[in-house]
């Protein structure tokens, strides 16, 4: 049976920045309000009983923006840990961020920390947040784990499969996305999750990240039902199976 809902959607937010320069505002009013479209498309998706919501929230290379922009992001991504991971348990969401971290500071990492281990039980909507992270990044952590397997004597390098390799992956447990959505126009992966966006299905829409509303969530879930995913197959071989 093709699935018609997605058990994994993966979001590029952007377009925070230009939210804002065409109301005339600081880039930081566009990532303020774009928290609030977080909170909005969360509740969306643990409603829509979506399995599992990774949020693009910080890149690998967003270090190179200007200073003040960076501290301004990791102000309000503190203070997003500290207001809102409350209610993010109390409806059940398990948190975790994944992302090279060892630039955030001991604060950021602590919060990180307490957020994790107060919601790692829940049974509900797996909220994750890529914070400081690069597909780059992720396929490298994942190439040292095995070298150091092999340096310590513990396996050889003909072991290597996909499925090995992918287990080694950040978010190995999770199944891979089903729906990428990116916001704002831009049609490109930015390093997001490069090895397991290999069967993505990928959704744009030129709205700016704060302006998404429960509307275009629904109209990516009905694109998303809309096609026929075939992972190599033939469109013939995939409808017989879904009539086995
Ligand atoms: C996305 O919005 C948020 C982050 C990258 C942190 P942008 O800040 O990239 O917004 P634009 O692309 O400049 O409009
Ligand atoms: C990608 O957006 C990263 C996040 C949304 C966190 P960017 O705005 O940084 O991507 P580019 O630089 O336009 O490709
Ligand atoms: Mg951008």
């Amino acid at each position: 049976m093709q699935p018609k809902l997605p058990k994994h959607i993966a979001i590029v937010m952007d377009g925070n920045g230009r939210w804002a320069k065409q109301r005339h505002l600081p880039r930081m009013a566009g990532h303020y309000e774009g928290l609030k479209t977080v909170k909005r498309v969360v509740r969306a998706c643990a409603e829509a009983n979506i399995e599992v919501l990774t949020l693009f929230a910080f890149s690998s290379e967003n270090w190179q923006r200007p200073l003040p922009e960076v501290k301004g992001l990791m102000g309000l991504f503190l203070s997003a840990l500290q207001n809102e991971v409350e209610e993010l348990h109390k409806n059940n969401i398990q948190m975790r961020i994944v992302g090279d971290c060892s630039r955030f500071s001991p604060e950021l990492l602590n919060s990180i920390t307490k957020a994790q281990q107060l919601t790692a039980n829940n049974t509900g909507l797996k909220l994750i947040i890529a914070a400081d992270y690069g597909g780059r990044w992720d396929i490298v952590q994942a190439a040292r784990k095995f070298a150091q397997q092999v340096e310590q004597g513990k396996t050889t390098a003909d072991t290597l499969t996909q499925e090995l390799f992918a287990s080694l992956l950040e978010m190995a447990d999770l199944p891979e996305p089903d729906l990428f959505i990116r916001t704002s126009g831009e049609r490109r992966i930015s390093n997001f999750m490069l090895w397991q966006l290999a069967y993505t299905e990928f959704y744009f829409t030129d709205i700016f990240w704060p302006d998404v509303d429960s509307k275009i969530l629904a109209d990516a879930l009905s694109f998303y039902a809309s096609r026929q995913r075939r992972f190599g197959h033939t469109g013939e071989q995939i409808e017989q199976l879904a009539n086995a």
